[in-house]
């Protein structure tokens, strides 16, 4: 049987052997919350990229395209746009490639592709739901475990990463999956902030400095659920939508 396991960090990748499993990669705040937006939005993909000058290095090779992401949570000199998923808009991106890089974010993405699982989705409180689905899709009727992996923040465990974490497992544990000790933990958090799921983002570290450098209105947005139907996963190297596939 197929077991759920929660990696609280990314710096657990490594030590992680995820062949033949399926990745969920989630950063609340703000990738994931971003990447499910754009796609939602229409952009015809979304690139991972390491750091500024990996996506200033892809850009040329996708003509017309978005360089998006942050450093400190700001918007990076020179780019299109930052990270706040209110900010991909149809307007902007819808027809475009989105070459996005951030802090956690897309450095988790790129860790969870290199260890071989033979899909990584990534997920936002916006899209449980759908991610759900899409994960008992992929792990019906063969073996593999489910690595959900927290992008967390400069090697800190995210509080609102860890509570997504738990509501992806909590509606996985309907299905016929099991739960290692990480994720069952994981799932108790989110339990207990399940009727105000914005409280968890509020009583974040990374939460209270979004707020402090201005971008307090991608809480509320971020702390939806299940609101959008996008299910991101990645295509070789560009994130599309699922469905699409
Ligand atoms: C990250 O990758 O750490 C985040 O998405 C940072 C942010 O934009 O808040």
């Amino acid at each position: 049987m197929s077991k759920v396991k929660v990696l609280r960090l990314p710096s657990q990748i490594g030590e992680t052997d995820m062949s033949s499993g399926v990745a969920v990669v989630i950063d609340v705040l703000r990738a994931t919350s971003s990447i499910a937006t754009a796609l939602t939005s229409g952009s015809t993909g979304v690139i991972p990229a390491a750091n500024r000058d990996e996506a200033l290095e892809l850009q040329p090779r996708y003509p017309g395209s978005l360089l998006c992401g942050e450093e400190g949570g700001r918007v990076i000199p020179g780019f299109h746009l930052g990270n706040s998923p209110l900010e991909y808009t149809p307007e902007r991106v819808g027809g475009k490639t989105v070459i996005l890089t951030t802090s956690n974010g897309t450095k988790a993405v790129l860790g969870a592709r290199d260890k071989g699982a033979v899909r990584v989705f990534t997920c936002a409180f916006l899209n449980l739901d759908a991610v759900r689905d899409a994960v008992l899709r992929e792990t019906s009727g063969r073996d593999g475990d489910v690595f959900v992996i927290c992008s967390g923040s400069h090697g800190r465990v995210s509080l609102e990463d860890y509570v997504c974490a738990g509501g992806l497992v909590h509606r996985l544990t309907l299905g016929s999956l099991s739960l290692d000790d990480s994720a069952q933990a994981a799932r108790q958090s989110y339990l207990r902030y399940q009727g105000d799921i914005l409280q968890s983002l509020l009583d974040s570290p990374h939460g209270r400095y979004l707020e402090v450098i201005g971008y307090g209105a991608d809480l509320p947005h971020c702390a939806k659920v299940s609101v959008l139907q996008t299910v991101p996963y990645l295509a070789e190297q560009i994130i599309q939508d699922y469905a699409a596939r």
